[in-house]
């Protein structure tokens, strides 16, 4: 069951990405973070649903983050945990640790970059990943995290 008063979907996004616009803007674009949250904000509105968005560079607290909105009964949430994606077990126990959807996101397509990013230690606890859709992933997300929630009720 869900605290909130209306259905909510989080999305959280892990380290460097509130350098979005001035990081390597020829693989991540020009667009900034706030950017992304408003896109996001938008579809989600459009879906019925309000919208949590956070931003950490720390692992610990975007798994208590994790932790609070599966507490909260979100519909689901989306989740791009940046360089943690290759390397955090603990954010892979924790996704694995709550009954909320997780959809990992990422906004390049790292099958297509460096080797060490092909592997992704988080999103095996995932529902699914979308990688190498820009802004247009997390929006795929969020519809596909509310249609789920249409159809589990
Ligand atoms: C990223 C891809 C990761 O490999 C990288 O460490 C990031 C961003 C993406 O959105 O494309 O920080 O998650």
């Amino acid at each position: 069951m869900s605290d909130d008063p209306v259905p909510t979907l989080w999305v959280l996004h892990g380290p460097n990405l509130d350098r979005l616009g001035r990081r390597e803007p020829e693989v991540y674009g020009h667009g900034t973070l706030a950017d992304v949250d408003t896109a996001c904000a938008a579809e989600a509105a459009a879906l019925g649903y309000a919208l949590v968005c956070r931003q950490s560079a720390h692992e610990g607290e975007l798994i208590g983050w994790l932790h609070e909105a599966a507490d909260r009964g979100v519909a689901g949430i989306v989740l791009n945990p940046g360089g943690y994606t290759h390397t955090s077990v603990a954010l892979r126990d924790a996704i694995a640790s709550i009954d909320a959807p997780v959809v990992e996101v990422h906004l390049s397509n790292v099958h297509a970059r460096e080797r060490f990013r092909h592997v992704t230690i988080t999103g095996g606890a995932c529902v699914g990943t979308i990688a190498g859709l820009g802004v247009e992933g997390y929006r795929a997300a969020l519809r596909f995290l509310a249609g789920r929630a249409a159809s589990t009720g």
